[in-house]
């Protein structure tokens, strides 16, 4: 008996649930494994947006909401736009879903035909690409290395655009490689777009609140205005708020694309869970010092790591811009040979040897496109990081390099 539609056939399990296994297993043999897979802040939501969920249950917002977001939500979401983003959305181009994975979800379903390209800068967070292919559309990376910044250039999307593509997939600033743009590398990306009207952009901001080094952020469509109309500006409140728990995401973008998604999300699980809208628009129109005080966490640690990084042989790390990962360049070691005689032919096996020899779990990067390379989250405490960063020196000494 086959169970399961062909629909879902070219979704492969990905490296990072392989080592995420791997991990889980170590744990269970009781051995002592440092988890830096992790995407979510370690933090806890703040007491004020649990205290509005509370209320909101209390206060008996228990029913059915709008398959598109409550109202005060969406007034929230808009206010936030314009706060944040200097983005002017009407309430009808404005849709909640249960977290961007979803929004996602909703504006692919919602638009693509069969085989349609959706261009990912890689490394990209892996998602995106199932989706697309679960959706029956052609997902297509365009390399983006490490020597510019793990950033699209402008020649290299020029040279992806096709007849067939239908979608530009922007993450500002970028899981894994915390990449950021400039004002100029966006105008610059724009002015290749202005040339090819049948692409839309999807800017998925939502670690737009982790940023360091002092940048302001950079909001896709309000940088490139002229292409406003063709672009879906997606964020959330999981990672700027810790509330990865809640699942609401939402976005700003073109009111017949919105609309189509809300078809999309009423036929899927209808509007968002009515506490958690609630607790949302708590987190958008609150106190806005929670966000200020975890990124000051995730830069400091961003600056350890980067520290501990340089001082070990053969790894490579710029300083990410932002978000809560590092992308770390591990080329030095592949056809090194382990202690026991293995080679390790790429990054899933140095990963894999991280794992086993000091008990670090990590995501090579095959998962996100570009290799030779191993994402860590800084998404734990200092000394945690710290732990891990000795181990971590300690076992790339055992190997023997080409
Ligand atoms: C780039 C990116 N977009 C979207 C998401 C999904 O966020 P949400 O929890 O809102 O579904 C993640 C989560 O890891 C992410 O890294």
């Amino acid at each position: 008996m086959n169970y399961v539609s062909s629909r879902l056939l070219p979704v492969k399990p990905s490296a990072s649930a392989a080592v995420s296994q791997a991990a889980k297993a170590a744990r269970a043999r009781g051995e002592d494994v440092i988890d830096l897979g992790l995407g979510e802040p370690d933090f806890d939501t703040p007491a004020h947006i649990v205290e509005a969920a509370y209320h909101a249950a209390k206060d008996g917002q228990t029913r059915y909401t709008p398959n598109d977001g409550t109202h005060a939500l969406k007034k929230a979401i808009a206010a936030k736009f314009l706060r944040d983003n200097n983005l002017l959305y009407d309430l009808p181009e404005i849709i909640a879903c249960n977290g961007a994975k979803q929004v996602i979800f909703n504006a692919l379903m919602a638009s693509l035909e069969p085989d349609d390209e959706v261009l990912l800068c890689a490394p990209y967070f892996g998602q995106y690409k199932d989706i697309a292919l679960i959706l029956g559309g052609a997902p297509k990376a365009i390399p983006c290395e490490a020597a510019s910044g793990f950033k699209l250039t402008p020649q290299a999307l020029e040279a992806a655009i096709t007849d067939k593509t239908r979608w530009l997939f922007l993450n500002l600033p970028s899981n894994p490689a915390g990449a950021v743009f400039t004002k100029p590398d966006l105008q610059a990306l724009g002015e290749v777009l202005d040339r090819h009207p049948q692409v839309l952009i999807l800017s998925d901001e939502i670690y737009e609140h982790i940023l360091f080094d002092g940048r302001d952020f950079l909001s896709f469509a309000a940088i490139c205005p002229q292409l406003k109309h063709r672009t879906l500006t997606v964020n959330g409140v999981s990672k700027a708020y810790a509330m990865t728990g809640w699942r609401v995401g939402y976005c700003g973008g073109p009111q017949p694309l919105i609309k189509a998604m809300t078809t999309v999300q009423s036929q899927i699980s209808s509007g968002v869970c009515s506490i958690a809208q609630a607790a949302a628009a708590a987190a958008l129109e609150g106190p806005q010092d929670c966000v200020k005080q975890f990124c000051d966490a995730f830069e400091g640690r961003r600056n350890l790591i980067v520290e501990k990084i340089a001082a070990i042989d053969g790894l490579t790390l710029d300083p990410p811009g932002g978000a809560f990962y590092a992308y770390i360049g591990c080329d030095a070691f592949i056809g090194a040979t382990t202690p026991d005689g293995t080679v390790i032919e790429d990054d899933v096996a140095f990963a894999g040897y991280l794992l086993s020899a000091a008990g670090i779990a990590s995501v090579p990067g095959s998962a996100y496109e570009l290799s030779p390379f191993f994402r860590i989250s800084t998404a734990t405490s200092e000394d945690i990081l710290s732990q891990a960063m000795d181990r971590l020196a300690e076992c790339t000494r055992t190997l023997a390099r080409r």
